[in-house]
C-alpha cells in the first residue's frame, strides 16, 4: 500500500505486466504499420514514461514528438481541456500514432481529434496503455488497448494524483476505502458496552453497527434484505449468515468515507467472522481488533439487579436468567476469542471502574492498532 496527498492506494499492475503489455502493443502497431516511419505522439504529462518506454521497444525507425493537454483535477476529470503545447511539425501524409497513457471519458480524446482537423495526416491511429470502458463516453475509435480496467482511480507509471505518483514503476489503484479503524465489541450482559461503544463512536469518528439495529432498520422499512430477514425470524428460524452479511456490506458501503466502524453483536461464530473478515478485505480494509470489556460474574449479577429495579427489562430481574445470559455469553465468545487471539488481534479490557476510566482503557488500546 502507498499514500498520496491524503489517499491511499494498493498495487494493481506490475511493472512486469506493463512490460508485457507494451510488448504486445509495439508489436500489434509495427505489424499494422509496416514499411513507413510513423511519427508517435505522446500526450504530456501523463504519457511521458509509456512514451519512452513504447519508443525503446519499437524495432524500426520512428519519430517521436509530444503534445501536451491538461484536464484533471485530484481524482476528477474535467471537460475543460487546456492546450499547453500544440503540434510543432508539419505532419502532412504521415502516419500518426497518438500514445496515451489512460482514456477515461474520451474528453481529452475529443481535443486530439479537434486538434488533427485540419492537419492532412495519411492516418491517426489512437494506442491508449489503459482504458476505463464504464467512463467512455465518446464514439471515437480505439484502435490498439493495452489493459480494459474498471472505473477506479489509478496512479504511476506517469499517471499521477495531484501532481504525486508519476515516477512509480508500477500502477496503483485508489483504496475502495481509505484508512480505517474497525473493531468488533464484546462484553457479557451489563459490561457496558452500549456506553462504551457511543463514546468510542464519538471519540473517534466511527460508525457503531449494531447487527439488531441494523436488522430492525431493514425490516422496519421494508427493503428487500429486511423483508428477507424477516420471513426467516417469522418461521423461528436463524437469519442465514449471507443474509446479514448482505445488510452489513450495504451499511460499510453506505458510510465508505468513514473512519472506521464498531461491529456490535457480529460475528457470533466461527463462520461469520470468516465471513466478515472477507467483507472487509473486499472493501481493501480489515478488522483491526476484537475489544472485550472483562467483568467478574458477581458484579455483572449485582449490575444487572439493580439495573432490573428500574429498566424494567424482564431479563434483569431474575438471577438465574442473568446468570444463564452470562453464560451462553461467554460460551459463545470463547470461540471467537480464540478466532481472534490467532491473529493477535485480542484485546481484553478490564471493564470494572468509572465510565470514563474503562473508555481511557479502550482508547490506549484504540491508540496502539
Ligand atoms: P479523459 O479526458 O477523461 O479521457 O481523461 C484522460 C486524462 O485524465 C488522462 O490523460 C489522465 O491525465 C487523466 N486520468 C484519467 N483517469 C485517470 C486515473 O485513473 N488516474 C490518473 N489520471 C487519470
Ligand atoms: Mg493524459
Amino acid at each position: 500500500m502507498i499514500k498520496l496527498h491524503d489517499k491511499y492506494f494498493k498495487p494493481f499492475v506490475s511493472a512486469k505486466e506493463i512490460d508485457n503489455v507494451l510488448e504486445r502493443l509495439v508489436n500489434e502497431i509495427a505489424k499494422d504499420v509496416g514499411d513507413e516511419i510513423p511519427v508517435f505522439i505522446g500526450i504530456l504529462n501523463g504519457s511521458f514514461m509509456l512514451t519512452s518506454d513504447f519508443v525503446k521497444k519499437y524495432p524500426k525507425p520512428c519519430e517521436v514528438t509530444f503534445i501536451k493537454l491538461a484536464s484533471y483535477e485530484g481524482l476528477k476529470s474535467t471537460e475543460d481541456i487546456q492546450r499547453l503545447i500544440g503540434i510543432t511539425q508539419d505532419l502532412t501524409d504521415r502516419t500518426v500514432i497518438i500514445l496515451e497513457d489512460i482514456i477515461d471519458t474520451g474528453n481529452t480524446l475529443k481535443e486530439v481529434h479537434r486538434i488533427f482537423k485540419n492537419e492532412k495526416v495519411k492516418s491517426l491511429k489512437i494506442a491508449t496503455l489503459f482504458y476505463k470502458p464504464e467512463a467512455y463516453k465518446k464514439d471515437f475509435k480505439l484502435h490498439y488497448v493495452g489493459i480494459e480496467i474498471p472505473d477506479k482511480f489509478i496512479v504511476g507509471y506517469g499517471l499521477d494524483y495531484d501532481g504525486l505518483g508519476r515516477n512509480l514503476p508500477e500502477v496503483y489503484q485508489i483504496k475502495e476505502t481509505q484508512h480505517m479503524t474497525n473493531l468488533v465489541l464484546f462484553g457479557p450482559p451489563g459490561a457496558g458496552k452500549g456506553t462504551q461503544a457511543e463514546f468510542l463512536k464519538e471519540k473517534y469518528n466511527l460508525v457503531h453497527i449494531s447487527t439488531g439495529d441494523v436488522f430492525r432498520f431493514n425490516m422496519k422499512n421494508e427493503t428487500a434484505l429486511g423483508t428477507l430477514a424477516k420471513s426467516y425470524i417469522e418461521k423461528g428460524q436463524l437469519v442465514p449468515d449471507q443474509v446479514t452479511i448482505d445488510m452489513l456490506n450495504a451499511e460499510v458501503e453506505k458510510n465508505a468515507q468513514a473512519n472506521g466502524f464498531i461491529f456490535d453483536g457480529f460475528p457470533r461464530t466461527n463462520a461469520q467472522a470468516q465471513a466478515l473478515d472477507k467483507l472487509m478485505d473486499s472493501k481493501d480494509s480489515q478488522i483491526n481488533a476484537m475489544i472485550a470489556l472483562e467483568v467478574d460474574d458477581e458484579v455483572l449479577v449485582k449490575r444487572l439487579l439493580e439495573r432490573g429495579k428500574t429498566s424494567g427489562r424482564k431479563d434483569d430481574a431474575d438471577e438465574t436468567v442473568i446468570r444463564n445470559r452470562i453464560k451462553v455469553y461467554y460460551d459463545e465468545t470463547a470461540i471467537l476469542k480464540d478466532y481472534f487471539a490467532a491473529q493477535d488481534k485480542y484485546f481484553g479490557v478490564d471493564g470494572v471502574g468509572s465510565i470514563e476510566d474503562i473508555t481511557e482503557r479502550l482508547s490506549a488500546v484504540i491508540n496502539k492498532l
